[in-house]
C-alpha cells in the first residue's frame, strides 16, 4: 500500500472516466494532493498519458483500462484498486455517455448504454466502496451529475434521465451513510469545454465563457477541504455565467444544427 490512504492521510482515489476532460482534470489534482489513485476507463493510451503526467509531477497513479458498462467491470476496477494501492476512499464517478434525442427517435440501446454508464455504473462502483468506507468510518463519493439533470431540456433524452436519476443517487448515499462518515455529493457542470460537449465555436459563444475541466476539479478539491462536520450540496451546480453559455439551451441549439445538417437526431457521437 502507498503512504496514501493510511489513517488520516490522503484516501486512495479511483477516478471513473480520468482518461480525459473532467475526470483527467480531477485526477490529476487528487494526486497533487497526496492521493494515489486510480485511473479507470476504456482507452488505454489514455489513462497512460494521464498516468504518466501524474508521476511526472511527484504523483502516484495507475491506469485500469475497462469498460465499466460490462458486467462485473465496476466490482473488478473497485478491487484491483485496493489490491494494488489500498481500500478507496475516494470515489469519483465521471464516466459518461451522451446521445442526444428526443425521446420518440432515442433507440433503445442508446437510451440503455446511458443509463449503464450514466447510472448503474456509479451505483455499482458505490455499492462496492461503501461498506469499507463505513466500516473504516471516512469517505467520499463524488458523482458528476450535469445541469440538465436537473432541468427539462428537449431532446436531453436517456442523458438529462440518467443525470436526473443519479443526482437521487447521491442523495440515497448521503442520507444513508452520512452517520458513517461518508459524504456523498453531486458536482453537476453546466457546459465545460471536452470532447464530450459541442464546440463553443461551432454556437458562436466565446470559448472563455464555457467552463473548463480545471474549474471542476478546483470546486472538488474545494468540497473535500471542507472540515468533517460540513457537507455541502448533496447536489452541487457549477455554472457559466453568461447566459448564452448555458448548457440546456446549447444542447438544444446542437440537436437542431445536427438536425438542419440532415445528420438526424442521434449526430452526436455515442461516447
Ligand atoms: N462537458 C460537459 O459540458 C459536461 C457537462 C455536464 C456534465 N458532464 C459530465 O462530465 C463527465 C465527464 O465528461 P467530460 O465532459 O469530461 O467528457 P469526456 O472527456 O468524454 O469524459 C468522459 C469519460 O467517461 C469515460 N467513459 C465513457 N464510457 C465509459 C465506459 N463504458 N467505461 C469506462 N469509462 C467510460 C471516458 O473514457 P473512455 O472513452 O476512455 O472509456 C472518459 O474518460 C460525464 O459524466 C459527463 O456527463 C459534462
Amino acid at each position: 500500500m502507498s503512504a496514501a490512504g493510511v489513517a488520516g492521510g490522503p484516501p486512495v482515489a479511483l477516478v471513473a472516466g480520468a482518461s480525459s476532460g473532467i475526470g483527467a482534470a480531477v485526477a490529476r489534482r487528487l494526486a497533487a494532493r497526496g492521493s494515489a489513485v486510480a485511473l479507470v476507463g476504456r482507452r488505454e493510451a489514455e489513462l497512460k498519458e494521464v498516468a504518466e503526467s501524474i508521476r511526472e509531477a511527484g504523483g502516484t497513479a495507475l491506469p485500469f483500462a475497462l469498460d465499466l458498462a460490462e458486467p462485473g467491470a465496476p466490482a473488478d476496477a473497485v478491487a484491483a484498486t485496493a489490491a494494488a494501492l489500498g481500500p478507496v476512499g475516494l470515489l469519483v464517478c465521471s464516466a459518461g455517455a451522451i446521445r442526444l434525442a428526443a425521446v420518440h427517435e432515442t433507440e433503445e440501446r442508446h437510451w440503455e448504454r446511458q443509463v449503464r454508464v450514466n447510472l448503474t455504473v456509479p451505483f455499482l462502483l458505490a455499492r462496492a466502496v461503501l461498506p469499507g468506507m463505513r466500516e473504516r468510518g471516512h469517505g467520499w463519493v463524488v458523482n458528476i451529475g450535469s445541469g440538465v439533470g436537473s432541468e427539462v431540456v428537449p431532446g436531453s433524452g436517456g442523458y438529462g434521465v440518467s443525470k436526473h436519476a443519479v443526482h437521487r443517487l447521491t442523495e440515497l448515499i448521503h442520507e444513508e451513510n452520512r452517520d458513517f462518515g461518508v459524504r456523498a455529493v453531486t458536482v453537476a457542470p453546466g457546459w465545460v469545454s471536452t470532447r464530450l460537449a459541442a464546440r463553443p465555436s461551432d454556437l458562436g459563444v466565446p470559448e472563455e465563457e464555457v467552463l473548463d475541466a480545471e474549474d471542476i476539479a478546483d470546486t472538488v478539491a474545494w468540497l473535500l477541504d471542507r472540515p468533517a462536520r460540513m457537507s455541502v450540496g448533496p447536489l452541487v451546480r457549477v455554472e457559466p455565467s453568461a447566459s448564452r453559455a448555458a448548457a440546456g439551451d446549447a444542447m438544444t441549439r446542437h440537436l437542431n444544427r445536427s438536425r438542419a445538417r440532415g445528420a438526424g437526431p442521434a449526430a452526436e457521437e455515442n461516447r
